[in-house]
């Protein structure tokens, strides 16, 4: 996963579904990246989407050049490249992300069709929760190949994972290779397997002739990782900065056609076995979505921690008839 800064490309757009924590923080991180030359702001709250949109617009002479836009008319999103959907029932303190597929799914219903017919040829990004169960959702209503509908799923978690094992092997996060796989949510997990920094095994690592990365240390760092969103939420009622970030780094892929590797979530077909879900996985996304899921190396517990969370989400989508 890389974190350069790509400069703006000409006639990019960004649309954003939803002014509020998230959507707003989505469209800040997109202006100051210089994720795209347009960033939308799509909201039904004219005043608030409006105010928002004006409060960006007030601090574009310090980012790379982009302009933004704000409205409650869906038209206010046309001719976007990627279309980053925020829109729906946010978690609150003691709930899932899975609590909120039956709401998030029928908002997301009466949504998808106006959205289509502004940005027919879009990359659909979805990051309200739950991500991945969304995800099977707005594929099957707007029958776009499973490549352009995705999920920003662990891109999140992936980074909450490397700025843990970063701290604590005293490099800097661009240096670890770890990632997050499954569920954006309580089933997901790390590939310990292939995780390393600087081509060191994980489990080799060493800081002052000690060796940090012990099973024990391992499981609690899983532990920290899964349950980081619901620390932050208990502390400031919501998740907005870092989701942010992680899903424009998705945006900005997509834009800039780059063949990143991200770990992004897509309705898997045949993937070890697993069809029909959204889950994440490394893959390589480029401008039409996701070209390629990487076959990486699991070892036997991995894999069965990866059906798990499969059927966490079929579980899901069960529940709210899909
Ligand atoms: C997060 O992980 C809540 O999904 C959101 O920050």
């Amino acid at each position: 996963m890389s974190e350069s800064t790509p400069a703006v490309a000409a006639r990019s757009k960004i649309g954003v579904v939803g002014a509020g924590s998230v959507g707003t923080s989505l469209a800040y991180a997109a202006l100051i990246r210089g994720a795209a030359r347009d960033v939308a702001l799509y909201d039904l709250n004219p005043d608030k989407v409006r105010a928002e949109a004006l409060d960006l617009a007030h601090g574009t002479m310090f980012t790379p050049g982009s302009r933004v836009t704000g409205s409650d008319d869906v038209a206010v999103l046309a001719g976007s490249d990627v279309v980053l959907i925020t829109a729906g029932a946010k978690q609150r303190p003691g709930q899932t992300r899975m609590d909120l597929a039956g709401a998030n799914a029928a908002i997301l219903e009466g949504l998808l069709p106006r959205l289509l017919e502004q940005a027919p040829d879009a990359v659909y990004v979805l990051v309200t929760n739950p991500c991945d169960v969304l995800t099977v959702v707005a594929q099957r209503i707007s029958g776009l190949p499973s490549s352009r509908v995705l999920a920003s799923g662990t891109v999140l978690d992936t980074s909450r994972l490397r700025w843990l094992l970063a701290e604590e092997g005293g490099v800097s996060t661009t240096s670890v290779h770890a990632t997050i796989v499954g569920e954006h949510g309580d089933s997901e997990f790390p590939l310990w397997s292939s995780a390393n920094i600087g081509q060191v095994p994980l489990r080799e690592w060493s800081v002052d002739g000690r060796r940090p990365f012990t099973e024990e240390r391992l499981a609690q760092l899983t532990d920290q990782v899964v349950n980081a969103a619901y620390t932050v939420i208990a502390g400031k009622g919501a998740t907005n900065y870092a989701i942010g970030l992680a899903g424009v780094r998705v945006a900005e892929a997509v834009i800039g056609d780059e063949h990143a590797v991200l770990p992004v979530s897509t309705v898997l077909e045949d993937y070890r076995g697993i069809s029909g879900v959204a889950l994440s996985v490394p893959s390589v996304v480029a401008r039409q979505g996701v070209v390629e899921l990487l076959r990486v190396p699991m070892d036997a517990q991995e894999l069965t921690l990866l059906h798990r969370s499969a059927e966490a989400i079929r579980r899901t989508l069960e529940t709210i008839g899909h």
